[in-house]
């Protein structure tokens, strides 16, 4: 089967687009390449990572859009055609897309978040794992809807929360899982192995 062509949307660091490539370099058999690393901010240091792999890179800058979340999409759809992108991978991408996108490409582009879903939705999610006194927090992959940190859950993994946690070392064990998780499910995903039925995602047999 021809290698799905993927491209990862960044905002910032770019850790876990750099363990998707890093994947997708080590392993001859992985169904998926990545295309494309495409920002919203000029200024992302994951830009630098993808460029020295001599990955292409794209700018889209959200700041010159302003409100216009329509206009920016479709920017951003331009460049994704460009590449020939079958695939999207949200990786700390900080921005909302409009529901016209996420149901363009419904099935085909996916995020990780730094909590069990549908718990912490949003933003700061290990302070507020602190503040509530869970003793297991995590991170989720799933498909994209137009809904935030909604769509249908892929994986996740669980970490304890530990006593003497700041959000700092709770951040930095839940983001060792995500780049375990990420490129696990993006493999998972290229090879046709999810299939979504409702809410729940299946994964079926290696063929
Ligand atoms: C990651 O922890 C990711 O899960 C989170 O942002 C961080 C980006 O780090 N994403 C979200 O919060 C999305 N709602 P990275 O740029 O090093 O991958």
């Amino acid at each position: 089967m021809a290698k799905k062509r993927v491209a990862i949307l960044i905002s910032g660091r770019g850790s876990n687009m750099a363990a998707l490539v890093k994947a997708a370099q080590a392993d001859a058999d992985f169904p998926a390449r990545i295309v494309l690393v495409l920002s919203n901010r000029p200024e992302a240091a994951g830009l630098a990572f993808a460029a020295a792999e001599g990955i292409p890179i794209a700018v889209v800058p959200s700041k010159l859009y302003g409100k216009d979340r329509a206009a920016f999409d479709a920017a951003m759809q331009a460049e994704l055609v460009k590449a020939r992108a079958e695939i999207i991978c949200l990786a700390g991408f900080m921005r909302l897309l409009t529901p016209e996108f996420c149901e363009s490409w419904s099935g085909r582009m996916i995020n990780i978040h730094p909590a069990l879903l549908p718990s912490f939705k949003g933003l700061d999610t290990h302070a507020r794992a602190l503040e509530e006194g869970v003793k297991f927090h995590g991170c989720t992959t799933h498909f994209v809807t137009p809904g935030m940190d909604e769509g249908p859950i892929i994986l996740q993994a669980a970490v304890p929360v530990l006593d003497d946690d700041t959000e700092e070392t709770l951040a930095a064990r839940v983001l060792a899982e995500e780049h375990r998780i990420y490129p696990e499910t993006l493999r998972l995903l290229a090879a046709d192995r999810l299939v979504v039925e409702g809410r729940r995602v299946r994964i079926t047999p290696a063929g």
